[in-house]
């Protein structure tokens, strides 16, 4: 069994071509958020500079995972929750199934993430239990209740505040690559739960190169359902 989804997978394999991948960052690269996700996206980031520090390192990208799984989940439990009720409009239960799927698959995507960079953390000594891992855990379970509440009573923001964040996401990866691609390329990833997903990395750049580019498909993704109404 594997858990990666083929038609990401495919994508993420694209975008390791320079002109397509500039091309599907141009695309919602100067979009505009409303004003609570810019609020609620620019303190995410802020917050996250005080404690981890404005430089990307292993451990703030674990911070980063932890917490970047939460919309997700609210949203696969929300639309899901939708069903429950609202089952006889064929279009909006397409649609919020299409929403539950996106979410379940984008959840185990940042799970990846989150248990293969937490053991790159481990070895780079990028610990603590107050720091790494009981503040990330404590504000993901403020945040899953923000998200929930958003999602229902704003879809729109819910899904804009997740824009912010991923493109937070991508440039912090974007800037670790840059900063030390030699340095990565001779660093393996040992990770029994990188070959279960079914995603195979010669070492760290590759590595680090494919989750920048998740989270580009997650911030454009999140963009995209906001074409698609809920109802
Ligand atoms: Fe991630
Ligand atoms: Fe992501």
């Amino acid at each position: 069994m594997s858990v990666m989804n083929t038609e990401h997978e495919k994508l993420v394999h694209k975008l390791k071509d320079d002109s397509f991948h500039k091309e599907y960052e141009e695309k919602y690269h100067d979009y505009k958020v409303g004003f609570i996700p810019l609020v609620l996206g620019k303190f995410l980031v802020f917050a996250g500079d005080l404690i981890y520090g404005k430089e990307p390192s292993y451990g703030k990208f674990q911070a980063i995972e932890v917490i970047a799984r939460v919309p997700y989940e609210s949203w696969e439990m929300v639309s899901y929750l939708f069903l429950t009720a609202l089952y006889s409009n064929e279009k909006r239960a397409i649609n919020l199934t299409h929403t539950s799927r996106f979410g379940r698959m984008a959840q185990d995507n940042e799970t990846m993430h989150v248990v293969v960079i937490s053991k790159l953390a481990k070895e780079a000594k990028q610990t603590g239990l107050i720091r790494f891992y009981l503040i990330p855990l404590i504000f993901s379970l403020f945040y899953f209740i923000a998200s929930t509440i958003l999602y229902i009573v704003s879809r729109k923001s819910s899904l804009e505040l997740n824009y912010m964040f991923e493109s937070h996401a991508y440039e912090q990866y974007g800037q670790f690559i840059d900063e030390n691609k030699e340095e990565l390329k001779n660093k393996p990833v040992n990770s029994r739960f990188l070959d279960f997903y079914g995603r195979p990395c010669a070492n760290q750049y590759e590595f680090f190169v494919s989750v920048r580019n998740d989270e580009l498909i997650h911030r454009n993704e999140s963009l995209e359902r906001i074409k698609v109404p809920r109802a």
